[in-house]
């Protein structure tokens, strides 16, 4: 086993930050030390393995992704990324773990989808993988495999109130595996958007010849994701399971959470990085350009970009900073235009939903320390230490700590990252929503399990190299 010294930094965690060294010892964190300790009577730079430089950086925990989509059956066509190369590309954004949806579709058993999603990913990933449970189709038989998940080490499992026909569930189904939640401590994660109503507006526009991607943001109304929202909320208490709404986009539903957490309800909520940036405005600025009106294609996800002038952008970061909403995730589902987001060159309906960020979440997320949205401790909390412990992970993943997996990133303040296809990218599309930002920072150095994934501009992996996490119960229930 070799041990490695990451010398000079500032380590920061969830609720401080010092300046010490950390020592890692095979896979493993053993010690936080005072700069330069000889506390062990010798200088311990000049006996272990390797020394990491970090004066002047920042040495935080690998972040943790919950919520990714590699190879992702969507719209007839999969998402891009395959694990492996997805979690390439995690690793050079900094981010040492993920936790990815395992699907189950109507008539299939819960157990094949997992079996599937477990070849799909096993020997192929250079970070550390886990998976939620998508239920696509909610019937005895489903909910019967729920309660086996958690040996499997699968603790959540996602439902969804939008795609009718496609994943969607009824309310009766969402109780029925609610109570389910609520007696296993199983998370219950919703994508929360009445579909059955935004099918109906989207018909509507295309009948009058709105057929441009700018359109797939006016069907899929604020409106519609309240008061999914709510209803999920409503189900939750009624049943008492845990509640975790996944990619929340407008303000409104960020208030219905608001609520449910004041009276003390177990709800939580995830927004991304496309709807702390990016806006609906945008995506009408894209229908006349170079491709025709349909560049706004790479702004089409679910829930979908909102109004800059509803000022949903700024509640977002706002909510973040007062813990209405708890986590950072990237909902990486990325298809390339050509022959993909293309599909829908006559009909929005058609485009496959999703973005890709699992390279830019770590970075995007540090722009908000640079323009003083939330602060250092704060960005650390949003993109590792919650997700560690809203996943049953923290402890292992999640902090620097003696003890904890050695899952480490050197971050450089004063570096800078251009993120563009041809320049930081490395995820498996054709295209980049985030083509042209400029990023105050940079990830320098990335530890998985003691292993450098990532040093000097150059990329040390190996496929494999990544393990399945077998997940404990959420540790932030309260
Ligand atoms: O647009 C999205 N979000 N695509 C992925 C599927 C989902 O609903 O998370
Ligand atoms: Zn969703
Ligand atoms: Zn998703």
């Amino acid at each position: 086993m070799s041990t490695t010294l990451i010398k000079g930094g500032t380590v920061v965690s969830a609720t401080g930050r010092v300046a010490a060294d950390v020592l890692v010892d095979g896979a493993r964190i053993v010690a936080v030390l005072e700069p330069g300790s000889t506390a062990l009577g010798h200088d311990l730079a000049s006996t272990v393995d390797a020394v990491i430089d970090a004066t002047g950086k920042y040495v935080i925990p690998g972040g943790i992704d919950a919520h990714t989509h590699m190879q992702l059956p969507f719209g007839g066509t999969f998402a891009s990324d395959t694990f492996e190369t997805g979690t390439a590309a995690a690793a050079w954004g900094g981010t040492t773990s993920i936790i990815d949806f395992a699907v189950q579709r109507t008539g299939e058993k819960v157990q094949d989808g997992l079996a599937h999603w477990h070849e799909l990913a096993a020997g192929n990933c250079h970070v550390d993988y886990g998976f939620h449970q998508i239920i696509g189709g909610v019937d005895e038989d489903s909910l019967a495999a729920l309660p086996k998940l958690i040996d499997e080490g699968i603790t959540s499992f996602k439902m969804f109130m939008a795609y009718p026909g496609v994943f969607y569930s009824d309310d009766a189904q969402i109780l029925k595996a609610m109570q389910i939640s609520a007696d296993t401590g199983l998370m219950t994660m919703m994508h929360a958007e009445n579909g059955p109503v935004i099918d109906v507006l989207a018909e509507q526009l295309v009948k009058q010849g709105k057929i441009e991607p700018y359109y797939h943001g006016i069907a899929r109304a604020w409106q519609a994701e309240e008061e999914a929202t709510h209803r999920a909320i409503m189900l939750s208490h009624l049943t008492g399971a845990p509640l975790y709404v996944v990619h929340v986009s407008a303000k409104q539903a960020v208030a219905q959470l608001a609520t449910a957490r004041d009276n003390g309800q177990n709800v939580f909520g995830e927004t991304c990085p496309q709807y702390l940036y990016m806006s609906l405005e945008e995506q009408l600025g894209a229908m006349s350009d170079e491709w025709g009106g349909f560049e706004g294609a790479k702004y089409v996800c679910s829930t979908p970009l909102r109004s800059r002038e509803e000022g949903h952008q700024d509640h977002m970061w706002q909510a973040l900073r007062t813990n209405d909403l708890q986590m950072v995730s990237t909902d990486h589902c990325p298809f390339c235009m050509k022959d993909q987001k293309e599909l829908g060159k006559g009909d929005f309906r058609a485009i496959p939903n999703g973005i890709g960020s699992i390279e830019h979440r770590m970075d995007l997320m540090y722009q908000g320390v640079v323009t003083g949205q939330i602060t250092l401790e704060r960005w650390v909390e949003l993109t590792s230490t919650t997700p560690a412990r809203m996943f049953g992970l923290y402890g292992t993943k999640g902090v620097i700590q003696p003890g904890a997996d050695a899952d480490i990133v050197v971050y450089d303040p004063n570096g800078h990252t251009s993120i563009g296809v041809d320049k930081t990218h490395h995820m498996n599309m054709d295209h980049s929503a985030w083509e042209g930002y400029e990023i105050d920072g940079h990830v320098d150095v990335v530890i998985s399990r003691g292993t450098v994934l990532v040093s000097d501009g150059e990329f040390h992996g190996t496929k494999g190299h990544g393990s399945f996490l077998k997940r404990g119960l959420s540790q932030y229930l309260i």
